[in-house]
């Protein structure tokens, strides 16, 4: 099935008043997402949370449905979270890493990531490495089959980047953790909504998402996904009423599936609003979005590396439609506020948000656009012919 890019519109309110090329950063809901939030925190002021609640039961236990078929996994498998990177932290911080295991990262890691690591390291005397790229700029799969020995605890990689266009070969590097029998944990939080996922064809045991990216969902909303087989074995760092029974004065008893990894509290209209937003991306189907994503992704980068004095940073074999860029003599913030400016959403990326890359690459900031399905190509050049005339003044050297 192919998008229809007229009716994706219309069903985005923002797309009249916006040309939203920062949907890495959250994307424009659509009406139906907006509308069931709205509506059930109206039902909440109506008649009491906790009697919303019951009322929306079915809307909020769908999230988990609508989950593992994005997914392809089980609804057991499936926590709700309030971020990415509540779920990454719930499923890492569970390991009770020890003294001389060894963690794995890639290069790619997102910075959350790589300070969760970094204090887990200090505290436990566990051993953080970083898998070396291949020639590609992803990461390298013999690296990764040459680092792996009894010590390794956990392959931990980020699948498409905060910061560029790169896709990690996630079903490659599932089938190298298989093997060595390593537990594998993605971070899907850019690829989830833009590419298509099955936790069996990736081989990974853990997998998080957040809800505001490519999925379209409010903000405040993640999804961690943990295997059955691996969910039982990870004691979660943090327990509630929700996650564990008090049976006795003295004993608890941890949920055995993986809503161990979720708190009682939640955003009720939110996780009901991913559910929609889980279902209306299904309703595309992630085939369909990942075509046109990559489509519009690869015309970006074109239009942008045509124009003189742009440089577009873009690694890997397979990209996305995140698109980064630099301007020769213009900071990153001065082009995305210029940008602003004409209505045209585009973001920043730091490389204190991924200095395993960055740092490398001396690259201290990119200027990050990135598409959707429900983007155009006039969007597309609108930002080319934006961008090139800021180039053009920065070359005369002008100011903005
Ligand atoms: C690759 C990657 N992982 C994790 C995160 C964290 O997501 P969240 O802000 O939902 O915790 C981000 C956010 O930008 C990201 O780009």
């Amino acid at each position: 099935m192919r998008i229809d890019v007229g009716l994706a519109r219309r069903d985005t309110p923002g797309c009249e008043r916006v040309v939203h090329l920062n949907n890495a950063g959250a994307s424009l809901q659509p009406r139906h997402v907006l509308d069931a939030t709205i509506a059930h925190l109206r039902l909440e002021a109506e008649i009491g949370g906790y009697e919303a609640a019951a009322r929306a039961d079915g809307a909020v236990e769908r999230v988990y449905d609508a989950a593992a078929e994005l997914l392809g996994c089980a609804r057991d498998e499936i926590a709700f979270t309030d971020s990415a990177t509540r779920a990454w932290c719930a499923a890492f911080y569970a390991f009770g890493f020890r003294p001389g295991d060894r963690i794995l990262l890639s290069r790619a890691e997102y910075g959350a990531n790589a300070i969760a690591a970094w204090q887990v390291a200090r505290r436990t005397g566990a051993r953080v490495e970083v898998v070396p790229d291949d020639g590609h700029g992803q990461l390298s799969v013999d690296a990764l089959r040459e680092l792996l020995d009894e010590r390794v605890r956990l392959i931990a990689v980020t699948h498409v980047p905060t910061h560029g266009g790169l896709v990690n070969p996630a079903g490659e590097i599932g089938e190298v953790a298989r093997a060595a029998g390593v537990p594998f944990l993605l971070d899907a939080c850019q690829s989830a909504g833009q590419l298509p996922l099955d936790v069996g064809r990736l081989g990974c045991d853990l997998l998080t998402v957040t809800g505001r990216k490519w999925l379209r969902a409010p903000r405040g909303t993640g999804l961690l996904y943990a295997s059955r087989e691996l969910a039982e074995q990870l004691e979660p760092a943090m327990l509630d009423l929700h996650s564990a029974e008090w049976v006795a004065a003295d004993r608890v008893e941890i949920r055995p599936d993986a809503r161990r990894f979720e708190t009682w509290e939640a955003n009720v209209a939110a996780k009901i609003g991913l559910g929609v937003a889980l279902d209306y991306a299904l309703g595309w189907g992630l085939d369909a979005i990942w075509d046109r994503v990559r489509a519009l992704g690869a015309a970006l980068r074109a239009g942008l590396a045509a124009v003189p004095g742009v440089t577009v940073h873009d690694l890997g074999q397979v990209k996305s439609g995140i698109v980064t860029f630099t301007v020769a003599g213009r900071s990153a913030d001065a082009i995305r506020a210029a940008l602003r400016a004409e209505g045209i959403n585009v973001s920043v990326s730091l490389a204190s948000s991924a200095r395993y890359d960055l740092d490398r690459r001396g690259l201290p900031e990119l200027v990050r656009a990135s598409i959707h399905y429900y983007n155009t190509l006039a969007e597309s050049e609108r930002l080319c012919n934006t961008v090139a005339r800021l180039a053009r003044t920065a070359s005369a050297g002008q100011r903005l």
